[in-house]
C-alpha cells in the first residue's frame, strides 16, 4: 500500500497562520517581533533558505532583516557584527546561517548570540536545556519534526525511533526531543551514524525512522519495516539535466521504494523543510512574548 504523505508545507502554512493571531496581540501591545538573518558568502543552497526565512517572516508581520556579508569578513568583523544583534532592542531573534566559510570559527561565533535571542536553538545553554528536560529555544529543524508527527496525531511514546545521523543540528536534539518524559516523545530511541556498521539492522526494527545523514537515497524499502512512519530531513542537491538550474533536490530517503512499505513519509521538497522555517518564526514570536514577561 502507498505510503500516507506528511505535507510539511501545509502545516508549516497552518501554524504561519496562528502565529499572524500572536502578532497581532503583540501589535496591541506595541512589541513588534524582530528576526536577524545573517548569511556569511554566497553558497546557493544557504541563499534560498535565508530568502525563504525573510519572506515566511514577513509573510506573519515579524520585522525582518537579512544581512549578507562577504565570504572574506574577519572573525572579529563578524562577532562584532552579531554584538549589534544582542544590542538591539528591536530584535528578539538571530540567526546565523550555517554553514560559514571555512576561516571562521562556527561554533565560538555561534556562542556569541544571546541565549534570550537564540530563535535558531544552537546555542549550548539552549541545548543543555533540551537535554535536561527544560524549557527554551528548541532547534527548529528537530522541533518541526516533531510538530509534524503530531499534526498527523503520531506519538513516538513507547515506540522504537531509529535516527539516522548525529548532528548537532539534527541527530543529537532530535534524540533529546523525542526520549523526552513528554506527550509525542517518551520513545525509545537508537542513535545511527557513520560508525554504525549494518544501517539496515536497525532501521528494520524501527516503527519511526528519521533521516538524517545528508546522502541522498541511502534509506532503500529494503531497510524498511512494513509500516514504518519515515522523516527524512535530508535536502541534497543533485545534478540532473532535466530542470532548468541543473540539479534537483532529493532526501536521505529511496521515496521510490520506502513509500511502498512506509506508512507515512514526508516529501523533498515540502516535509521537514517547510516546517524547520515555522518553527523559527513561532521561537522569535515566542521570544518576543517573553519581553512582555
Ligand atoms: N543551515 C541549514 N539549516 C540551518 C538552520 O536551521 N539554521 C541555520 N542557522 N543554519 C542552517
Amino acid at each position: 500500500m502507498a505510503a500516507i504523505l506528511l505535507d510539511g508545507k501545509k502545516t508549516a502554512a497552518d501554524i504561519r497562520e496562528a502565529l499572524k493571531d500572536r502578532v497581532i496581540k503583540l501589535a496591541e501591545k506595541g512589541v513588534r517581533p524582530g528576526l536577524s538573518v545573517t548569511l556569511v558568502g554566497d553558497d546557493p543552497a544557504s541563499n534560498v533558505y535565508v530568502t525563504a526565512k525573510d519572506a515566511a517572516a514577513k509573510e506573519v508581520g515579524i520585522q525582518a532583516w537579512t544581512h549578507r556579508l562577504p565570504a572574506a569578513i574577519s572573525e572579529k568583523d563578524l562577532a562584532d557584527h552579531l554584538e549589534r544583534q544582542n544590542r538591539d532592542p528591536a530584535i528578539h531573534g538571530i540567526l546565523l546561517q550555517l554553514p560559514l566559510p571555512s576561516h571562521l570559527p562556527s561554533e565560538k561565533l555561534l556562542n556569541l548570540i544571546s541565549a534570550r535571542k537564540d530563535v535558531d536553538g544552537f546555542h549550548p545553554i539552549s541545548l543543555g536545556n533540551l537535554m535536561l528536560g527544560r524549557t527554551g529555544f528548541r532547534p527548529c529543524t528537530p522541533w518541526g519534526v516533531q510538530v509534524l508527527l503530531k499534526a498527523y496525531n503520531l506519538s513516538p511514546e513507547g515506540k522504537h525511533v531509529v535516527i539516522a545521523g548525529r548532528s548537532n543540528i539534527v541527530g543529537k536534539p532530535i534524540a533529546n526531543i523525542l526520549m523526552q518524559k513528554e506527550p509525542f516523545a517518551n520513545a525509545t530511541v537508537t542513535v545511527c551514524h557513520t560508525g554504525t556498521p549494518d544501517l539496515g539492522v536497525y532501521t528494520r526494527q524501527a516503527d519511526f525512522i528519521i533521516a538524517a545523514m545528508g546522502k541522498p537515497g541511502v534509506i532503500t524499502g529494503d531497510m524498511v519495516k512494513e509500516g514504518a512512519v519515515v522523516v527524512d530531513v535530508g535536502v541534497n542537491r543533485v545534478k540532473t539535466d532535466k530542470t532548468k538550474s541543473g540539479f534537483r533536490l532529493v532526501g536521505d530517503v529511496d521515496f521510490e521504494s520506502v513509500s511502498k512499505k512506509a506508512s507515512y513519509i514526508t516529501p523533498v521538497p515540502g516535509g521537514v523543510g517547510p516546517m524547520t522555517i515555522a518553527m523559527l518564526l513561532t521561537n522569535t514570536v515566542h521570544s518576543a512574548e517573553m519581553t512582555l514577561g
